[in-house]
Parts: C-alpha cells; structure tokens; sequence
C-alpha cells in the first residue's frame, strides 16, 4: 500500500465540528476507501464502524456508483435547476417518492441534511400561509434533537452547544422533552417500553401557544447526534394522533434513519406512521455526491400549485439542487440497494448486530448501551470534571491502534456501519471496540 503525503500545513483548514488543536497534533487522516474499509494515510487498514458519516450505507467507492458519477461528469457537469430540468432529477425524484410511504409524492431537492431541513420548515410555514392560516409560524422541536446547523435547525434542535453561542436563532420555537430516561431504559434492544407517554407533552405546547399559532414539528424518528435514543413505543404514532387533531403539520427529520439505517426505507415504514415531510441526505447517494431533500405530501405540493401558472409557486432552491452528479450517484445507489437487497441485509442483521453490541456490557465504565436497526450506543461515564475526554481518547485509541473508525458522541461511542456488513464485520468491529473500551479504561 503507498503511504500517502500528508500535507506539511494543516494550518489555514478549520476543521468543522473537530478539536483543530489536537487534531492537528495527531491527525487522523483518511485516504483511501473501498466497500467496508478505509485506509489511513500510515497504510493502515480501518474497519468503517461509522458508514463515514452516517451516511456511506452502500459501503465505500462501490463500482457503480462510481461509474455514473464519472459517465454524468462527461456527459453534463452541470445544469440550472431553476426554469430548467435535467431527466434524472426526475428519474431520482420518482424513485425517492416511491420509497416513502403513503402519499408523500413530491421532491424538492437540497444539498445537505442542513439545508434539507429549513427547506422543510419553510413549506411548513408556507404552506400554512397559502391555505390561509398565516398565524401559524411556531416550530416545535425537541430536547436532544439534532437538525443541522442551519438557524432553523439549531432553532429547533435541542443540543447545547451548538445552539448558545449563536443568538437566539428563530423567535417562535418550542421543544418537546427529550425521550431518553436512563433509568427507565437502560440497555434496551430497539423501542424502550418505557417514555411513549412522553408525546403527550405536545398538548401542553398546544396549551400554552394554541394550536393556531403552531406550523409544524419536527422529530428525528430516532435521535442520532446525541447518542442514539429509539423512540418509545407508541411515540411517534401519538405525536401524529396529536398533530392531526390541531392540524399541526408532522415532519420527520430521516436524514440518519433513512435509506436502510434503521432496517425500512424510512423509519416512517418501520414505525408505520407516515409524516407529512421526511427530510432526508446522506443515504440518498451513500455519501458519495452532496445532497439531500424533502419529500412532501400530495396535499401540501397540491396547495402551492394555484393561481396564475407562469408565478413561481415557491421561492426557495438552490443553485445546486438536483445536481446532475448528485442525480446520478443517487440513481445509481438506489438501484444498488434494491440489487444487493441492503436494507433487508440490515433487517437479517439486526438481532446479531444487537447481540454483539451488548455483549460489551460489563465493560469498564460502560454505563448504558441502545442498539436499533443497524446503529448502536455504549455511554461511557464522563470522567469527573472532564466531560467528553473519555470519549476523545476512545476516538484516538479506536483509530490510532485498534484501527476501526467509530463516531463520538460526548462520551458516547456512537456505531453504524454500512449496510453491505456481513457477520465477520459486525464481530471485528466490536471486538476491536471493546479492546478500546478497555485500553482506556
Ligand atoms: C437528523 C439530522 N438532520 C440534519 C443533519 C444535518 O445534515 P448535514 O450535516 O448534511 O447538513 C444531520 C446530520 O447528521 C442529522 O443527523
């Protein structure tokens, strides 16, 4: 294997939601990838515990997927979304509706999960103002909700830091509780039994503000930047019973759980409850290409599609929305999971996954671990005074020397690797976690 250069300067890249001081005096420099594997800039091998970033669910530079990028490149690097269509923005559109469940039928395109959801937030708005209630402007998130750095997202996300440092975001916003009780769930397998009751706090919010002055919430089917929290059981089908008896529009953010991550094409599926928009990213072109989007209910597009034909019907896109690239590598790993069967895969797996990743309980410090679909948790216990150190050491040790990539959360170890794993995947990855669970220790 060629050991890669690794730049001289890592100075002038600031490096997004990364600690650049003591990145820059180890890095941890990724070069290579194919299928379940990276390879870092030493010429070590890397089990992918962590799909990339959520998002890499095909398994790495798989020959498809690469081939489309490199045929649309030739073919047409570009065209303007706006007054102009290319065929497979339409292609992709379709597919992706036909994947949802219900009568979510319509597509509008974005680059990330970050743009995805203000994308969604402002047709939720919009959408209350073209059917004539204009009052209705309040977004109800929830504690431990994670939507991206956009202001509406951090607006109606629930996690700390990313929320004080930057102002007060948008005015009219509210939150849920949190659905995560350590006591009351701890190491479950799948939906906790405990915290559906949790929903019912959407009519206090509905008390407190009145329901015509609420547009929309949003939910994570399952909470993934803070750590991994399933949803209770009967949750979100309350959340919905709630949201259609005050006409409040329901918007699951799948930007994590979407495309196989939890065993369905959508958690919607899974769960049986179909919101009024999914937002979605990251699997949609298994990481390869930019993108992300909303599809939306027949009924909410059908609203927008009045009055003279040649207006816009809405103001909002972006110079990249349905970029051809991305249009192309989307087709290409939607056609990629139906073949190779990835989200069934992921549904074979789910108990030997879950098997394996509560075999590290008993651990040192180990205080609680949630699996579902093909994602799983191990809390650590913060090291007093050094909240999150525990986990940037098990970050470097898990990388440096036990050479799988895993993801953090706080003092979280966070996993999800590709879908494409078979069982001698799941068994090294949690092998080679486990001895970093205890090296640190
Ligand atoms: C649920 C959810 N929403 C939105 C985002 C933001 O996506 P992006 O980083 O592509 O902007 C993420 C990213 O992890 C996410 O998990």
């Amino acid at each position: 294997m060629t050991v890669a250069t690794v730049p001289n300067d890592l100075e002038a890249f600031w490096m997004p939601f990364t600690a650049n001081r003591s990145f820059k005096k180890a890095p941890r420099m990724l070069v290579r990838a194919k299928d379940m594997h990276y390879w870092s800039a030493e010429g070590r091998q890397l089990i992918d515990g962590a799909a990339g970033l959520w998002c890499v669910n095909a398994g790495h530079s798989r020959e498809p997927i690469v081939k489309a990028i490199q045929d649309q490149a030739v073919e047409m690097d570009f065209s303007p979304p706006f007054q102009v269509g290319n065929p497979k923005a339409f292609q992709l559109a379709t597919k992706v509706a036909a994947l949802a469940p219900g009568d979510l039928d319509h597509v509008f395109f974005a680059n990330s999960g970050s743009e995805a959801v203000d994308t969604a937030l402002k047709i939720a708005i919009a959408y209350h103002n073209v059917t004539g209630q204009g009052a209705r402007q309040r977004l109800i998130g929830r504690v431990r909700g994670y939507h991206g750095v956009g202001f509406g997202g951090i607006a109606v996300g629930g996690m700390v830091p990313n929320r004080k440092m930057f102002g007060s975001a948008l005015p009219a916003v509210d939150h849920l509780p949190a659905t995560y009780n350590r006591a009351e769930q701890g190491f479950s397998r799948g939906e906790p039994e405990w915290g559906g009751h949790l929903a019912d706090d959407l009519e206090n919010i509905v008390g407190l503000h009145d329901a015509s002055t609420i547009a929309a919430v949003i939910v994570e089917p399952m909470a993934g930047s803070t750590g991994v929290l399933p949803p209770p059981k009967g949750y979100l089908q309350k959340l919905r019973q709630i949201c259609d008896k005050y006409g409040i529009l329901l918007i699951f953010d799948e930007v994590i759980t979407g495309f196989g991550r939890l065993s369905a094409a959508f958690a919607a599926e899974r769960y049986g409850v179909v919101p009024d928009m999914i937002t979605f990213a990251k699997g949609v072109t298994s990481g390869t290409v930019p993108m992300g989007g909303v599809i939306v209910r027949k009924g909410i597009y059908d609203a927008f599609m009045k009055g003279p034909e040649h207006v816009v019907e809405l103001f909002h896109g972006y110079t990249y929305s349905a970029h051809p690239l991305a249009c192309a590598a989307g087709l290409a790993t939607l056609d990629l999971y139906e073949k190779e069967d990835l989200f069934g895969n992921a549904k074979r797996l789910e108990d030997k996954w879950a098997d394996a990743v509560h075999s590290l309980k008993g651990l040192p410090n180990v205080v609680d671990i949630r699996t579902i679909g093909i994602v799983g948790a191990i809390d650590l216990a913060p090291k007093p005074d050094a909240p999150g150190k525990r986990g940037m050491e098990v970050m470097d040790e898990t990388f440096h020397r036990q050479d799988v990539l895993i993801r953090i959360a706080g003092d979280s170890i966070v996993l999800s690797p590709p879908l494409m794993l078979n069982e001698n995947n799941i068994g090294e990855i949690v092998d080679k976690v486990g001895k970093a669970i205890k090296a640190i220790a």
